[in-house]
């Protein structure tokens, strides 16, 4: 039996390939560990794997397809759960489960595995996932089932020669990509207590920020980010670069309590710098170049989509069919929108569109008004008949 392992180098993950090869018969564990823009943590990932008992282990760099297929779709969606989590970590969900089964198709597997516990989303995604792009693949989950502790799950990878964490491991659970940090677990279980400083990487405490704004300006292209501070730069260095200048000054934490899909509420720390503030910009132009009606029938549209990505039914024909309508609506959303950044807040302070709605003619107070004003009263009188008829009626 061969089995393609999703593999982040942690412990946990570390311990299902022993746990394959000698509880479940597993022969041949191939390890997959996807370059999402993590930064240090892939650099030994690979003798790691070998060590642990793998027999090939491969590195994918995925951060291009990362950025353009899934969390630029994110974003022409504005899509934030529950109206604060721009769903970071579980954009990566669908892209990790794509390069699973291509690997098990291409490497001859007969099954696909992951590391996640049975309480949270990300086991949902994975196996949702993969069962949509190839319903023949098994999917196993080693940690969903073995029922070990933190310290078992260490005294068994050190039986098979898994180094135990060198310094005291990290309290908190984090997952890190080029779109930012989820972190939860430890002191960050008690909703009522504050963050401590440490949790954070991404975004300087208040104090640490600069004593004047920071501007930045983001042009749109269809939709999609293309400069800053007109400058064209390719999507991975536009994240990056926003990340650190939104991140400086402070912008970009959430703190939040969440509905998960199998009905915990969890208290969790997002640090998503780029992705909120580009949302933030996006939605702006939007204001500016969408129909009033499209804009108000996409904030719908949006809160589902957000949904949809968060319940692990990204592979799924509703989501194909919206993807539809959102990228009729982004034609023409084209434009720049100027963001000033100043003590962990993030104000849009201005905007421009080619194809910008507004009619100054018609909005201004001034002599150039060309709205014709007595043309309102009718206007009001028919739409406001129903009111009417009702308070009359009610009064009879
Ligand atoms: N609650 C978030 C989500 O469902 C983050 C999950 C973080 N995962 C982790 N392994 N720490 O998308
Ligand atoms: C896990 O439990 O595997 C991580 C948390 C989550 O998926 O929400």
């Amino acid at each position: 039996k061969k089995v393609v392992l999703a593999y982040s180098g942690g412990v946990d993950t570390s311990v299902c390939i022993p746990y394959l090869k000698h509880e479940w018969g597993v022969e041949d564990v191939i390890t997959l560990a996807a370059d999402l823009g993590q930064g240090e943590e892939l650099g030994p990932i690979k003798e790691k794997a070998l060590k642990s008992g793998a027999s090939q282990s491969l590195v994918v760099n995925a951060q291009e397809i990362f950025v353009k297929d899934y969390a630029f779709a994110a974003l022409k969606a504005n899509a934030l759960y529950e109206n604060q989590y721009p769903l970071s970590t579980a954009l990566a969900r669908p892209l990790i489960a794509k390069l699973l089964v291509e690997a098990a198709e291409e490497y001859g597997a007969d099954a696909v595995a992951h590391g996640c516990t049975g309480k949270g989303n990300d086991q949902v995604r994975f196996d949702v996932s993969i069962a949509a792009l190839n319903p023949n693949i098994k999917v196993l989950a080693p940690a969903r089932e073995w029922g070990m502790s933190r310290e078992e799950t260490i005294a068994y990878g050190e039986k098979y020669g898994i180094p135990t964490p060198v310094k005291k491991s990290s309290p908190y659970s984090i997952d890190r990509n080029l779109l930012g940090r989820s972190v939860e677990a430890g002191v960050l279980e008690d909703p009522e207590t504050e963050p401590p400083e440490e949790v954070y990487d991404l975004t300087k405490a208040i104090a640490d920020t600069p004593d004047t704004p920071e501007y930045v300006e983001i042009s749109f292209e269809q939709g999609l980010p293309i400069a800053l501070n007109g400058e064209n730069l390719a999507p991975i260095e536009l994240i990056t670069r926003l990340n650190k200048l939104a991140g400086d000054s402070g912008v970009g934490r959430i703190d939040m309590m969440e509905n998960r899909l199998v009905g915990i509420k969890s208290r969790e720390i997002y640090e998503t710098p780029a992705l909120l503030v580009l949302i933030q910009a996006h939605r702006d132009l939007e204001s500016l170049t969408l129909t009033a009606d499209v804009s108000h029938y996409k904030r719908g549209v949006e809160e589902t989509y957000s949904q949809i990505i968060y319940n692990g039914l990204w592979y799924s024909p509703l989501k194909a069919a919206l993807d539809a309508f959102i990228d009729r609506t982004q034609e023409r959303v084209s434009g720049s929108v100027k963001i000033k950044l100043f003590k962990g807040t993030s104000k849009v302070v201005g905007r421009k569109s080619q194809n910008s709605l507004y009619t100054p003619d018609l909005a201004t107070y001034g002599a150039e008004d060309k709205f014709d004003h007595k043309a309102a009263e009718g206007f009001i009188y028919v739409w406001g008949l129903p009111t009417r008829v009702w308070s009359q009626k009610i009064r009879d």
